[in-house]
């Protein structure tokens, strides 16, 4: 076991230097964290000398991170042994009918992951996280000090009640403060869970009920998953694995291509994803999978990005309590959840947006879309407020947005912009009016079914 382990921690360092090479874009969500950044990108994050700023010095910063790498649910495993269970009775009917055994790649595949905590921080994520808490470190020295007096007051961590979420808060904190430092142990003791504030989309009764049980009759998904692109797949999916007599629908493949996705990521010996031909078959689940978090997570519904309000007035409270002297003000504050929120998040800040809406029969139209959620919302994805102050002439505090540790050039909301020139920075009252509107939306009254909505973002 543990040689197995020292293995896979080498690995995992390998595979740190080695995923540099390759900028990956076909498996949605699923994609690791540093598979979404081209080379360029990953030396902009690995010099903290892009993150100073003349005349002004950081003085709180507010991290939104979805979880790092996990294992797949147990819907996905439980779904793939079902099938190839059926693959190997399918195999001894054809034995028998035909007198010859017929086989392809799907003979070939091993389960994965059932032994694995299902929906469990992998220890690819764990090393993901660890990795952005030594980055931010570096960045911010000051908000990040060693000082236990300092760091005691001034830090405060919320996650989602969910364990991948908890421990990747952990090993954030251990990026940050050392595995094993008795500060990280104070703080990964001190954790609030609070599914209110991270996982509203569970409690906002007109998003379940309207878009996310909605999701199997909305239109784009269903035409989507019978229209040509889908079918033709599944039918050469059949055909070059003999398994046509098997009644099943794309559903699995969606399933597949998730397994692969993970074990991608972690860079594990190819199986499931063996059962995909090109890119072209992956970038079609891939365009699916988008579609599918288009209408559940982001522009397609407004309710979406309203499930994550509290989540904008918890930064702002944060922020006035700070610019206030406030007796509780924090420094640092972490909030440790899932792509529903990182999805939503960005989507109010009018990121990844398109000039079109992303439907069922544009495929080979917006295969170079900016909707593209490997790169929005990898596994570990985060977006950061970084309050500065700053000796100038106008206002003294300005806020930078880093959206997977990269800065914003542009900061939007909605269709109206920070109209500061190309510095990356807005003035926190300039940033706070673009969000006015989107943070006046009475809630309760939208999440209420069956009330008259004003949902203007
Ligand atoms: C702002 O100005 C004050 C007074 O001149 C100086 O002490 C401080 O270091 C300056 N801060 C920055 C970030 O330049
Ligand atoms: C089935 O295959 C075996 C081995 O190739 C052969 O000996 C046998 O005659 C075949 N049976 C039929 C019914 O074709
Ligand atoms: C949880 O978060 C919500 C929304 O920000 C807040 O109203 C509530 O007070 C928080 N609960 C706890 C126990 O901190
Ligand atoms: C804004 O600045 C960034 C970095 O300095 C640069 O890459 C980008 O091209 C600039 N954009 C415009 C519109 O000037």
């Amino acid at each position: 076991m543990s040689y197995c382990l020292s293995i896979f921690f080498i690995l995992i360092t390998i595979s740190a230097l080695c995923i540099k090479k390759s900028f990956e874009i076909k498996h949605s969500t699923k994609t690791a964290y540093l598979d979404s950044f081209s080379d360029e990108q990953l030396k902009y994050i690995n010099n903290i000398e892009n993150y100073k700023i003349e005349n002004c010095s950081p003085e709180q910063i507010y991290i939104f991170l979805r979880h790092g790498s996990r294992y797949p649910n147990s819907k996905y495993v439980r779904n793939t042994e079902d099938f190839l269970n059926k693959v190997k009775v399918l195999r001894r009917e054809q034995a028998e009918k035909y007198n010859v055994t017929k086989t392809s790649a799907i003979d070939e595949i091993f389960l994965t992951f059932h032994d694995k905590p299902h929906h469990g921080l992998s220890d690819l994520g764990a090393f993901e996280m660890y990795d952005i808490g030594q980055r931010f470190k570096k960045r911010y020295p000051n908000l990040f000090s060693n000082d236990e007096k300092d760091v005691l007051n001034h830090i405060n961590i919320v996650s989602s009640d969910r364990d991948r979420s908890i421990d990747s808060g952990k090993n954030f904190v251990n990026g940050v403060f050392g595995k094993g430092s008795r500060i990280s142990e104070y703080v990964n003791n001190n954790f609030i869970l609070n599914n209110t504030l991270i996982r509203y989309f569970d409690e906002c009764e007109r998003y379940l009920v309207d878009v996310k049980k909605k999701k199997k009759s909305n239109e784009d998904l269903v035409n989507f998953i019978k229209g040509h692109e889908m079918t033709r797949l599944l039918s050469n999916f059949k055909t070059r694995n003999h398994i046509q007599e098997l009644n099943f629908e794309t559903k699995i493949l969606y399933v597949i291509f998730g397994l692969c996705g993970i074990e991608h990521a972690h860079r594990m010996e190819r199986n499931w994803c063996k059962l995909f031909e090109n890119d072209e078959e992956l970038e079609i689940l891939s365009y699916l999978s988008d579609l599918k978090d288009y209408w559940i997570k982001s522009y397609g519904n407004i309710i979406n990005y309203q499930v994550v309000q509290y989540i904008f007035k918890d930064l702002f409270t944060n922020l006035d309590m700070h610019i206030k002297n406030h007796p509780k003000r924090k420094k640092v504050l972490l909030r440790f959840g899932h792509a529903e929120n990182i999805i939503p998040l960005v989507s109010v800040l009018s990121l990844f947006k398109d000039p079109f809406v992303l439907k069922y029969d544009k495929f080979n139209q917006v295969k170079d879309r900016l909707f593209k959620t490997a790169i929005m919302s990898p596994f570990a994805s985060n977006v950061a407020f970084v309050l500065h102050k700053c000796n100038q002439t106008d206002e003294m505090y300005k806020v930078k947005i880093l959206v997977n540790e990269l800065p914003l050039h542009k900061i939007r909301a909605g269709d109206m912009e920070c109209n500061k020139e190309n510095t990356s920075m807005c003035n926190l009252n300039s940033f706070r009016s673009l969000l006015n509107e989107y943070l006046n939306v009475d809630l309760e009254q939208s999440c209420t079914l069956n009330k008259n909505l004003n949902l203007e973002l």
